[in-house]
């Protein structure tokens, strides 16, 4: 068996095996000109990027990378996404996804990101895989689902907005992408759309994720205004418009919906909920942040979606990455150093020191103050799913020695924030 990267042909043996693996692929009927494609507007995506395992000049195992930039806060990280792991049925069980895996780690790594990131689903078959390579549990991604008469029974609630409603278009796109931009304050791991980004994946073409996608005319694309001033906006899906066969047909899904404040937010899930049941859907599914469950719970059920799993390549690059941010935490809660704090994790180690407001980040790891966590703890430290506290007391610690006032700094460092990676984005 050879892994290697790809070769110009290989899109037909890359497609062939996606179908094979993943039931949806085969739905969506993915061609090899689709999966060439995908490269078109989408800085993510590129064909070199895929890695084949090929037995007897035939490829029975790929992965791809997908570069994304991801945004904690002020600060962002390149980072490494693996999608599309996949091993053909007859050749599964001889480590061939677990070479490619790790060759995919060493790429990453040469090509100097910190991270490598992938979704998939808890306990499954590539789970046992990643989990033992060490990739560590980051968090579930959330959906929150629901029928007809939860629909009606949230429009009673939040239902009668005067804003005025308007097609996204090229005409008004700008508008949207600074309102996307408003996302960073409220969630992690908001992904980096430039234009060409956002015209060729919602405008030109609709992506419901990052290999499928359906006509533009498929989609529902909402800017929401108040006295002409753009408040929110929203991307949802019609199974009934839909041209692939993908969602079932009484499908209504909303991909994304933000909004400058939780007034609008309100009207711009309800215009958009409205929309789908007047044009025939049935089954509901929102794919939106955490931050928005206290709104949507009322009437819809959440469930755990996808699972984030992470392999830290360079922890020190990682948190020099988000340094910017870091700064303005430790400024804004006014606290000031000099004070450092070395963090352990199974994925090596790095310091964080506080001078005057200032966050520097080393390599060297000689601080008294120090704590260790496990995989699973620095993942969820680093994107804000957990507090420190609680991870100490769900055992993800594996020694702390920190002074009161190293522990206020790193629970400043280090504050709780819902990670939400939209479906278009995802990988
Ligand atoms: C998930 C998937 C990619 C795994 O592929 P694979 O090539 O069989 O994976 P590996 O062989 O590396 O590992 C699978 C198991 O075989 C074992 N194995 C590895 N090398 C082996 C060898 N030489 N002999 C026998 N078993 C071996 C591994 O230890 C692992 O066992 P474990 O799960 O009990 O730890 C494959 O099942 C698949 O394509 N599934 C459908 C698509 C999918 O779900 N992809 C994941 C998306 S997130």
């Amino acid at each position: 068996m050879i892994i290697r990267t790809y070769r110009k042909g290989d899109e037909e043996g890359i497609v062939e095996l996606l179908k094979i693996c993943f039931d949806d692929f085969n739905r969506w009927g993915v061609t090899a000109e689709d999966w060439l494609s995908y490269e078109e507007g989408d800085y993510g995506f590129k064909k070199n990027n895929a890695l084949v395992a090929e037995v007897g000049g035939r490829i029975v195992g790929h992965l791809h990378l997908v570069v994304r930039r991801a945004y904690i806060g002020a600060g962002s990280a390149d980072i490494c996404g693996i999608a599309n792991v996949s091993t053909h049925p007859d050749f599964r069980g001889r480590g061939i996804a677990t070479a490619l895996v790790k060759r995919a780690i060493e790429v990453c790594r040469e090509m100097g990101l910190p991270v490598v990131s992938l979704l998939t689903g808890y306990g499954s078959e590539g789970y046992r895989v990643y989990r033992s390579i060490g990739f560590s549990n980051t968090t579930f991604l959330r959906v929150y689902v629901g029928a007809r008469d939860s629909v009606e029974k949230f429009l009673e609630k939040h239902g009668g907005s005067r804003l005025e409603v308007e097609e996204i278009g090229y005409g008004n796109i700008d508008e949207v992408i600074k309102l996307h931009d408003t996302l960073r304050k409220k969630v992690n791991l908001v992904i980096s759309r430039p234009r060409d980004y956002w015209v060729s994946k919602v405008l030109k073409r609709f992506f419901f994720y990052s290999f499928f996608y359906d006509r533009s005319e498929a989609a529902i694309k909402l800017l929401f205004r108040d006295s002409s001033v753009p408040v929110g906006y929203s991307l949802a899906f019609s199974g009934q418009r839909s041209s692939r066969n993908y969602w079932q047909r009484d499908a209504g899904v909303i991909l994304e919906a933000v909004a400058i404040n939780g007034k609008y937010l309100k009207s711009v899930i309800s215009e958009t909920l409205r929309l789908l049941l007047s044009s025939g859907a049935k089954v509901f599914r929102l794919y939106l942040p955490t931050s928005y469950r206290h709104l949507l719970l009322y009437s819809f059920e959440e469930f755990k979606g996808g699972l984030l799993m992470d392999y830290v390549v360079d922890l020190k690059k990682l948190l020099s990455d988000i340094r910017d941010e870091l700064s303005w935490r430790v400024a804004s809660a006014e606290l000031s150093g000099p004070i450092g704090i070395s963090i352990r994790s199974p994925y090596g180690c790095a310091t964080i020191n506080v001078v005057d407001s200032e966050v520097e980040i080393s390599g060297q790891c000689e601080s008294e103050e120090e704590v260790e966590f496990t995989g699973d703890g620095i993942v969820k430290v680093l994107y804000g799913v957990s507090s420190v506290d609680r991870l100490v007391y769900r055992d993800h610690v594996v020694k702390i020695n920190l002074s009161s006032r190293a522990f206020k700094t790193m629970k400043t460092l280090f504050p709780v924030k819902p990670v939400y990676i939209p479906r278009i984005d995802q990988w």
